[in-house]
């Protein structure tokens, strides 16, 4: 079946960075995006209510055709992801912090991981960190708060500036030079975080490579619709469909959705909210 699209959902709006990632990726494929935003945020939430919730949204996407599901939200991730592909038999692609990458990138030998209390606190999590963290220093710095700044559309205020100097600077102090974004929402104040680091700072957004990972998924499940990058596209070809849910209060969403879908020039399709 290659006619469903992809089903992507986030706490909130913060998968956006994901989706974004995998519209460049895939401009063929539909995109059916949820955003959860009447729970939002799923930081500081027990595992077992984001296990139950994560269920819940995928049930709703398959129901709604889709072909695969991609966990565009870290904290989701850590919680529910091995429940997810035990009850689905649609390919689910997860996020999760990018250790790996990092560690291949510093130089320094420290690292920064910025993410939710869960996602630090997670079995996930001592997993990546002892796969990949051997011979570095990880600094794991818990960001509570900052995706609810994200949420309210605070992407440069003083408040959001303020917690992101509380979270940013210890790591730099202690001689982090690569920073990991372990929670999708922060992909949109990358900026600001490279403004805060300082220019020799790496900053890792695994965003990116889910878009990869689900093109293989996709490739290997032979559900792929095309593999045509959208440099190469005409025009007049017809390009896949990008429709948003959330759930939670409809204007604010419209507006944060439509805010972020659009704040990349390389997204050119027309956003189409439902709700
Ligand atoms: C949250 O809902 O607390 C943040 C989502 C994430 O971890 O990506």
């Amino acid at each position: 079946m290659t006619s469903g699209p992809i089903g992507v959902f986030d706490s909130g709006v913060g998968g956006l960075s994901v989706a974004r990632a995998i519209r460049q990726r895939l401009p063929h494929e539909d995109l059916l995006y949820l955003a959860d935003t009447a729970c939002v945020p799923y930081g500081d939430r027990p595992e077992s209510w984001i296990e139950a919730r994560s269920a819940a949204i995928a049930e709703l996407l398959v129901h709604r055709h889709a072909k695969a599901i991609v966990v565009a939200c870290n904290t989701a991730t850590a919680a529910a992801v091995r429940s997810l592909r035990a009850r689905f038999e649609v390919p689910i692609v997860a996020i999760e912090p990018a250790v790996k990458v990092a560690a291949e990138t510093t130089r320094a030998g420290v690292v920064a991981v910025l993410a939710t209390t869960r996602t630090l606190s997670s079995e996930n999590f001592r997993r990546l960190q002892g796969l990949f963290g051997e011979g570095i220093a990880v600094f794991a710095q818990p960001c509570p708060g900052l995706a609810d700044r994200v949420e309210a559309g605070d992407l440069s205020g003083p408040a959001t500036r303020g917690l992101l100097e509380k979270y940013v600077r210890p790591a730099i102090a202690c001689g982090a030079d690569t920073i990991v974004l372990g929670c999708t929402h922060y992909s949109f104040l990358t900026g600001l975080i490279a403004e805060i680091a300082g220019p020799h700072v790496t900053i890792v957004d695994p965003a990116p490579a889910v878009a990869r990972q689900l093109e293989r998924r996709l490739t290997e499940t032979r559900v792929i619709r095309s593999v045509v990058p959208i440099s190469h596209l005409d025009e007049c070809e017809p390009k896949g469909t990008d429709r948003f849910l959330a759930t939670g209060p409809i204007e604010h969403a419209r507006r944060m959705i439509t805010e972020l879908w659009l704040a990349d020039g390389a997204c050119r399709h027309e956003v189409e909210v439902e709700f």
